[in-house]
């Protein structure tokens, strides 16, 4: 356990109660430097710790936890009846959804506090540490075909960066997305999207789609991994005190938009996915997977949100996947 992490613990197990700097070090056997640090790094992490001259330090106990009953009676009270389910932990939370989904033939929303093998896209893992982050997943039955539901990828996004803009910026910050569903704020990407779908051999009519949002609301205690430290970002900074609840009312923001988007006229819903990309006119790598990267100038999406790409070389193509990253804006 790192320091930052004993401090935690120390402060959580005394919380109410004032602990000194040196009591602290003393029962750690840290220096009185070191605890500063952690009540520092504490602190940007979303902690609300006190710190008064000669009493020392105390936890504020309202951290925020994601509370079921809460996102269930707001859904409720907005008209949407849907299965919660909300673990301290789970593998992953798409697999929990369509699991329940599939067992119970109803669909649910999964939310967890960690997950112990969140996955990313392309097999990736997703870093999905405990008391920061929201991880949620959607497990339904569409009404159409599969492959009538090409948009669901990019609405996933959209419905997501609109709640980010409600929930936690007020609307004084537009979350906005990198092609096809990243969620980026201030050039750093703080949430990504899975979407699956799930066919039935033994019935062919039974097909699910499962759709897992991870968003890293606050800071990681043990900070980001090294191979994103540079390129993720987080929603929520400070031990500001209107944090609480963020994770149980960014979900159900999240579900609340995803449900009106859906039977939205699909000319306005691609005016207001256009209107958060921002990789049009760059110039992108782009990685179609199992192929050499390539590199050109995003010029557009087209109807299918496909994105068009005008290559070195003068060719252009319309890609239906892939992933891009911006060399110039
Ligand atoms: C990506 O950026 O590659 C997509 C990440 C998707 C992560 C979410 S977290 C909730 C759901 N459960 C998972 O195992 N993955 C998705």
């Amino acid at each position: 356990m790192k320091t930052k992490e004993k401090v935690l613990e120390l402060l959580l197990n005394n919380s109410g109660e004032y602990i000194s700097g040196q009591d602290i070090a003393e029962r750690l056997f840290v220096t009185r430097a070191s605890v500063w640090k952690a009540i520092k790094s504490l602190k940007e992490a979303g902690h609300k710790i006190d710190a008064v001259t000669n009493k020392g330090y105390r936890i504020r106990q309202n951290i925020d936890l994601i509370k079921e009953q809460f996102v269930v009676n707001e859904l409720d009270s907005l008209g949407f009846g849907i299965n919660v389910k909300v673990y301290d932990e789970v593998t992953s939370t798409n697999d929990e959804a369509i699991r329940l989904s599939r067992e119970n033939e109803e669909d649910y929303l999964v939310i967890a506090d960690c997950q112990s093998k969140g996955r990313g896209r392309r097999g990736r893992e997703f870093f999905s540490p405990k008391g920061t982050g929201l991880y949620m997943s959607y497990a339904f039955s569409p009404d159409k075909d599969i492959s009538e539901m090409e948009n669901i990828t990019a609405l996933s996004a959209l419905a997501l960066a609109m709640a980010i803009d409600e929930v936690v910026f007020d609307g004084k910050k537009t979350a906005q997305i990198k092609w096809v569903n990243d969620i980026f704020i201030d050039g750093l990407k703080v949430a990504g999207i899975l979407t699956e779908a799930y066919t039935s051999m033994e019935f062919p009519l039974d097909n699910r789609i499962v759709i897992g949002w991870g968003i890293n609301v606050y800071m990681p205690l043990e900070g980001f991994p090294k191979e994103i430290s540079k390129t993720a970002g987080y929603l929520v900074k400070g031990d500001n005190d209107d944090i609480y609840d963020i994770r149980s009312r960014l979900a159900v923001s999240t579900y609340k938009h995803l449900m009106k988007l859906l039977v939205r006229d699909s000319k306005e819903l691609l005016e207001l996915y256009k209107d958060r990309l921002f990789i049009i006119g760059s110039y992108l790598k782009i990685n179609q997977f199992g192929k050499k990267y390539k590199y050109g100038y995003a010029h557009g999406i087209n109807d299918k949100y496909h994105l068009i790409v005008e290559y070195d070389d003068g060719k252009t193509q319309e890609l239906f996947s892939g992933e891009v990253s911006v060399v110039r804006y």
